[in-house]
């Protein structure tokens, strides 16, 4: 692997950690509830803007939006009120068992009691019920924003796909999704309700007790500033630690796909050594940031406990006062004092899930917003489509990236039904030609005509169905053999498909098959051979009836006994068909109508085998060593 490749695994770790739901606790040590807390958040770029889009999109779902948040009120207002309700109960106990209680003390504490158990089935009910509009609004919003991005894959270039890493899409498609839509409810209900807990129990305290409150408020900046120290922290730790990760895996990869090459050079002990290093540095970062996120726990009991003693004592001091603090008073209190922590933990991992949730809605928008292949004009058809195709290339310049100078001002003419041939060292440019004729990539400069018809001009599928393609990666799927032969032909009959395999000398092989055309392929098609697989790729085109043929190194990767007879039912196939083949071994292109030899991105030699030869040019010497290679 290529150095700036693993660099790439290094930088992309931290975010796609970050990408993991927030949080939810556990994984890769620092869980539990301060877990979010502890690991740097992911920040969106454009925070504001992202927010604002995002909020738009949510407008379907709005209705179920605000009966979501409007349970949270009430639910939040249930649980800040219930101990106060307790607390009755507790205080008219004590003033009984003392003697002090009004007459009616019984009757009052059965009402309470039935205001409790009332209370909290109204809760459950709430609850039920908006967890399941929650589960509703992400299921859909999911559906919608899955079935967007799908859309828009498809009016997407393939410069787009030659961009970015096929991991990076699919994680928008899988990750950023999926924490858009889960935490976008839950990180909302979780503000709603912390921050009305924060108020309601605040409210409740000084209900109780002002005094308490001052002493139960004096504690709190201890709490924030030890939190946000220890975060910090830790923070920096994690870091570190999913670098050391990032490294970790680069250096497997690296292995796994390198094996044989490490063994061939006897590199085994280097490459141990060297991730030992790795391994330890990985190990000593892992430690201190586990050491602190599991420090903060025992830190927080620690103050808090010291809080609560705080208060019992004070409290104490209070029960013996003029206007006396009660039991319940004290219990509820510091229920109330527990209450108010835990909001105030929350909010800050709340904050980091909702920056998550912006930077993951980020990547979804940036990925609708890629810009897509220019629409289609749509006003020619190809009329005459049993005609045969001539094609014509003037003029034209092309280049992937505009730094890097590939085509410039091709030129090239080929009548219908001719074969034309491509030869040149890797890189040449002839693939390149190929995905200029089938309108993959859009030309900078010049013209493409098709039977004098602008390639432009044309929809794009309509152009492409002109076309058959026979590549070196053989393209099939997880489906039977029949389903693979008349993909793009899906109503061809049996009789179609094996007509079009006798032609591709693949019929006796398929027939050998226990299940013959209903043999199921695997997804990567192991159960048959690269040649067979080829084979059944030319099939396919036959079946297809393409009136121009490409044939990109369709025998590069079989052997000679193979290439033989693949040779064959593409000689077959290119009968009365324009074509171009593009091959390696010069030794199958030899009949060609026209012989073209590219090198940087140009066309140098243009010709027939035999014109070529006397030539002695670039031609001749690539033939001549190609034959010395095979005679020795
Ligand atoms: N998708 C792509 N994006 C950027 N550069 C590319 C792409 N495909 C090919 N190239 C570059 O264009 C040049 C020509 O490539 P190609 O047409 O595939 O050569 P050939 O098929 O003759 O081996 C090479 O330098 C190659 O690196
Ligand atoms: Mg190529």
């Amino acid at each position: 692997m290529k150095k700036e490749e693993k660099n790439n695994i290094v930088e992309q770790q931290p975010s796609q950690q970050g990408r993991r739901p927030q949080g939810r606790p556990g994984g890769g040590g620092g869980g539990g509830p301060f877990g979010a807390m502890m690991r740097p958040a992911e920040k969106a770029k454009d925070f504001k803007g992202t927010l604002k889009r995002l909020i738009r999109f949510l407008k379907p779902q709005r209705t179920q939006m605000i009966i979501m948040i409007f349970f949270t009120v009430i639910m939040t207002a249930m649980a800040v009120y219930a101990p106060n309700l307790m607390r009755n109960i507790m205080n008219l106990l004590q003033l009984i068992i003392i003697g002090t209680a009004e007459s009616d003390a019984q009757s009052l504490i059965i009402k309470y009691f039935i205001a409790i158990i009332v209370l909290y089935v109204l809760r459950f009910i709430l609850e039920t019920i908006s967890y399941l509009i929650a589960n509703y609004v992400s299921v859909s919003l999911g559906k919608s924003f899955r079935n967007i991005l799908r859309d828009k894959l498809e009016r997407l270039p393939i410069k787009y796909f030659d961009e970015k890493q096929t991991g990076d899409i699919l994680s928008v498609f899988s990750n950023d999704v999926d924490v858009v839509v889960n935490s976008i409810q839950q990180s909302l209900i979780q503000m709603i309700q912390a921050f009305l807990m924060l108020i309601g129990v605040l409210g409740m305290m000084f209900f109780i007790s002002w005094k308490l409150t001052v002493i139960a408020l004096v504690i709190l900046p201890l709490y924030v500033i030890t939190v946000s120290m220890i975060a910090k922290k830790s923070q920096s730790k994690f870091i570190r630690q999913q670098k050391g990760l990032g490294k970790i895996n680069g250096y497997i990869e690296e292995i796994f796909t390198s094996h044989k090459v490490v063994k061939l050079f006897g590199k085994e002990q280097d490459s141990y050594a060297e991730f030992k290093v790795m391994n330890e540095e990985l190990a000593g970062d892992m430690k201190s940031a586990q050491f602190l996120s599991g420090l903060i726990h025992p830190v927080m009991d620690f103050i808090s406990n010291i809080g609560y003693v705080a208060v019992v004592m004070v409290g104490g001091i209070l029960a013996g006062a003029t206007n006396p603090l009660l039991i319940g008073d004290i219990t509820t209190f510091i229920s109330y004092q527990r209450m108010f922590v835990n909001p105030i933990l929350n909010l800050a991992n709340i904050v980091n899930m909702f920056q998550s949730t912006i930077a993951g809605a980020e990547r979804i928008f940036d990925l609708l917003d890629a810009k897509e292949e220019e629409m289609d004009k749509a006003v020619e058809t190809f009329v005459n489509r049993e005609h045969l195709s001539g094609v014509e290339i003037k003029n034209v310049d092309f280049s992937y990236s505009p730094d890097k100078e590939l085509i410039k001002n091709l030129n090239l003419k080929v009548e219908p039904g001719n074969q034309i041939a491509i030869v040149g060292p890797t890189g040449a440019g002839k693939t390149t030609l190929v995905n200029l004729l089938m309108r993959f990539y859009e030309i900078d400069k010049g013209t493409i005509t098709i039977d004098n018809v602008l390639n432009t001009e044309v929809p794009r599928e309509e152009l492409r169905k002109q076309f058959g393609m026979v590549l070196q990666d053989t393209w099939l799927f997880a489906g039977t053999i029949r389903e693979n032969i008349s993909y793009g032909k899906e109503d061809a009959t049996l009789e179609d498909v094996i007509s079009a395999c006798k032609q591709a000398h693949v019929h006796h092989f398929i027939e050998t098959l226990e299940n013959g055309y209903d043999t199921l392929l695997k997804e990567d098609a192991s159960n048959i051979s690269q040649g067979q697989k080829q084979l059944l790729t030319i099939a396919r085109a036959i079946l297809f009836n393409p009136r121009i043929l490409i044939l990109d190194e369709a025998t590069s990767s079989v052997d000679t006994r193979t290439e033989a007879y693949i040779q064959n039912a593409m000689n077959f196939m290119m009968e009365g068909r324009t074509s171009f083949v593009i091959a390696h071994r010069l030794s199958t292109i030899k009949k060609a109508s026209t012989i073209l030899v590219m090198e940087h991105g140009q066309i140098v030699e243009q010709g027939n085998h035999k014109d070529l030869l006397e030539k002695n040019g670039v031609y001749a010497d690539l033939y001549n060593s190609q034959f010395l290679n095979i005679a020795t």
